[in-house]
């Protein structure tokens, strides 16, 4: 039975099964260590450690979890560091006389499984899983867990599951050396039997804490660890930490474990830590709809994507992955059968790098029906348009769905940058009609940007973020506006660098500089990638209407002009032999962006990369403000996780938001307005006040 957390004379501690006392976790959902539940643990391993009918200690949970850790609700409280803290907990498992096995179902992470590492066995379900993520929130494990780990499975592989922060099943760790056994069902019997083999023995197997490892071997493979560390990960500082934390298993147990608290205290402080704790926080606000729009979603079964070109057959995946029957409607059979080729290639690489499952690949494929039939529409509870970024060519399409779609449909556009309203305006229905604006590749990327139209009724815009929970995406709530939120930032953040080129830098210098500070790439690069031709055409149809007074940096279209249209014509900023990006940009280029400064009668000077990233940083900062007042996005810390979910933005820079937060507030204003002068004629200043609030 479960034992009460309430701790009184007459509570039940354990029970016991012949000999041996099972002590039931129990703090639903998941068993987190609370107070509560680590006063328990304490109490329970004395009473039976003191009673002589008990030969051994059986440590489990329930079918959800062992423990899946700290207790979030108790961070930052009082409670949090009262005793027996977690540590306190371990030392009276690692001391206890009769043996202590641990049996593993559902999750066992962060401090569950350092629990679970400290007791003398561990007997997993095979469909448990394991982990240690502190690294997501900028952390190493901060109960010996570093210390641990490598002792039962070697460094290797230890750093691997710490790097990763993943879980994984037990199974998949069954010859590891971290369980004893793993077993398909009967966990607590199968840890009984084994308590009772030790007890029987007479012998108390050494507990995790006591083995030893070499120390020559700990040093060297450590070092072969760090020594492959991506650039990203060496700019955060906890990844460095892990691997200082992991080289103390070369020392005596207590002295690691002293070395991995210190490194660990001084994470917690650490501004990355600060800014993924933040994103964390961010993200679950991003995902709640404001109150004016709570509402029920409508229900999604099957889904109609209507064009199967790069965005198409990539929504088409993710909704097949996620269950959901899916049609895939093109225009005709040519580019119909190159859409489902594109699917049947996502699979077949899927299985053929041991990703997915055949049988799981050919029952995901079997819910997609590719046709031409626009009458097919009528099954769709949700319609996904995704075809040419063209107003007339999407209000022909939305027609065509108007007619089809059955009554009470949700019709989606996959649109970049037009008016949702005027998409909508072309059906009778426009309060079923939003933007779901998805990345490219849209079966990877996670973020998901939801947009309001001024007529879409709230439980469209419901089911709109339940379909992004469903297909696994991070939603984001937008309004109607000319790039939504990403694409507005990303803009004015593109022009920004652009200015940089006129001013002094060379493409390498920006590009350099961001990534440099952690960005997944550089603008210019990113430009190559996906092509310029894109930016281009944009550009020449807002020609007629540009003011002539704006400044405006043509170093792109004179490159479009030379047929430089990026990665896919050999050359675009940069030029790419083999596919191979050169480091930088060749003569013809320098030659553009220095005919652009002295067009402009600029004297070039180099700008430093701390100048480059402030300046880029800034020009989102100001963007930012400006969404906010507009009320395109409904809270600042929901243009933090658009940045960092779909642009590449380092995550444990926690966004430019929060960026703007931690700089000096006259410092901001000063450099905004020099930002301001800088761009000229029609460069709008937003309201730092609402975004730093
Ligand atoms: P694409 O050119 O690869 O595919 C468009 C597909 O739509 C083609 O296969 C075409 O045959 C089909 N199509 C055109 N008219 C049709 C009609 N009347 N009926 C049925 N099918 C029709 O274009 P892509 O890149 O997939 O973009 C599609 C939409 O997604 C655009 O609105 C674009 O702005 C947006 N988008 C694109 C992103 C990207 O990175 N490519 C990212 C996010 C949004």
């Amino acid at each position: 039975m479960p034992g009460p957390l309430f701790l009184s004379q007459t509570m039940t501690f354990y029970a016991l099964q012949d000999g041996i006392a099972v002590i039931t976790l129990h703090h639903p959902p998941v068993n987190s260590l609370s107070h509560g539940l680590r006063s328990f643990i304490v109490q329970a391993l004395d009473a039976a450690e003191a009673d002589p009918t008990v030969r051994g200690i059986v440590l489990t949970g329930n079918d959800k979890a062992f423990s899946a850790g700290a207790d979030v609700a108790e961070l930052g409280t009082p409670a949090q560091l009262a005793e027996p803290i977690l540590l306190t907990v371990l030392a009276r498992v690692a001391a206890c006389r009769k043996p202590v096995v641990a049996a593993l179902s559902g999750v066992a992470l962060g401090g569950g499984l350092e629990l679970a590492m400290t007791c003398h066995g561990r007997v997993a379900l095979a469909s448990a899983k394991v982990g240690l993520p502190e690294i997501h929130l900028g952390l190493i494990p901060g109960s010996t867990g570093t210390q641990l780990l490598p002792r039962l499975v070697g460094v290797p592989k230890a750093l691997g599951m710490m790097l990763t922060g993943q879980p994984q099943t037990a199974q998949a760790w069954a010859d590891s050396g971290l369980f004893d056994r793993v077993v398909p069902d009967d966990v607590v019997g199968a840890a009984c039997a084994l308590a009772r083999e030790w007890a029987d023995s007479g012998a108390l197997p050494a507990s995790t804490r006591e083995r030893t490892l070499d120390s020559t071997a700990v040093a060297e493979q450590v070092a072969a660890e760090r020594a492959k560390l991506s650039a990203r990960q060496r700019l955060q500082p906890a990844y460095g930490a892990l691997m200082d934390a992991v080289a103390g298993c070369a020392l005596p147990f207590a002295e690691g474990a002293k070395r991995e608290r210190e490194l660990f205290l001084q994470l917690v402080s650490s501004q990355a830590a600060q800014a993924l704790r933040y994103q964390f926080q961010a993200e679950r606000e991003a995902t709640k709809l404001p109150p004016d729009v709570q509402a029920t979603p409508r229900p999604v079964r099957t889904v109609t994507v209507i064009g199967a070109g790069t965005m198409g057959a990539g929504i088409a995946i993710c909704a097949l992955d996620a269950g959901l029957d899916v049609l895939l409607l093109e225009q005709n059979d040519e580019a119909l059968a190159r859409g489902q080729q594109r699917v049947s290639e996502h699979y077949s690489g899927r299985v053929a790098a041991g990703k997915m499952q055949p049988a799981v690949a050919a029952a995901a494929q079997s819910r997609l029906t590719p046709t031409l039939d626009w009458t097919q529409l009528a099954r769709a509870d949700l319609v996904i348009e995704a075809v040419f970024e063209d107003l007339a060519v999407k209000q022909a399409v939305f027609q065509q769905i108007d007619t089809h779609a059955r009554p009470g449909a949700v019709l989606a556009t996959n649109t970049s940058y037009l008016d949702i309203d005027q998409i909508a305006q072309a059906t009778s229905r426009p309060q079923d009609v939003l933007g779901l604006h998805f990345f490219s590749p849209a079966n990877v990327m996670k973020l998901l940007e939801v947009v309001r139209g001024a007529k879409t009724a709230p439980d469209v815009l419901a089911t709109g973020m339940a379909l992004g929970k469903t297909l696994k995406k991070m939603p984001v709530l937008c309004g109607n506006a000319f790039g939504f939120i990403g694409n507005r930032i990303y803009n004015a953040y593109r022009n920004q660098c652009e200015f940089m080129l006129e001013d002094g830098a060379w493409p390498e210098d920006v590009d350099n500089a961001l990534t440099g500070m952690g960005f997944a790439m550089g603008p210019f690069a990113v430009a190559d990638l996906s092509g310029l031709d894109i930016a281009w055409r944009m550009r020449k149809a807002q020609a007629a209407t540009r003011d002539p007074r704006v400044r405006y940096v043509s170093i792109l279209d004179r490159l479009c002009e030379l047929g430089r249209l990026g990665r896919k014509t050999g050359a675009g900023y940069y030029s790419y032999t083999n596919g191979r990006q050169a480091p930088t940009t060749d003569a013809t280029v320098r030659g553009i962006i220095e005919q652009a400064s002295a067009a402009r009668g600029i004297t070039r000077q180099p700008l430093s990369a701390e100048q480059i990233c402030r300046r880029a940083l800034l020009a989102m900062v100001n963007e930012a403000a400006l969404l906010l007042a507009e009320g395109v996005a409904a809270r600042a810390s929901d243009i933090d996780v658009v940045l960092v979910q779909g642009y590449g933005f380092p995550r444990w820079e926690g966004g430019p938001v929060f960026w703007a937060r931690q700089q000096d507030r006259a410092a901001l204003e000063r450099d905004l307005q020099a930002l301001a002068q800088a761009a000229g004629f029609g460069f709008r200043l937003g309201d730092l006040d609402t975004l730093l609030a």
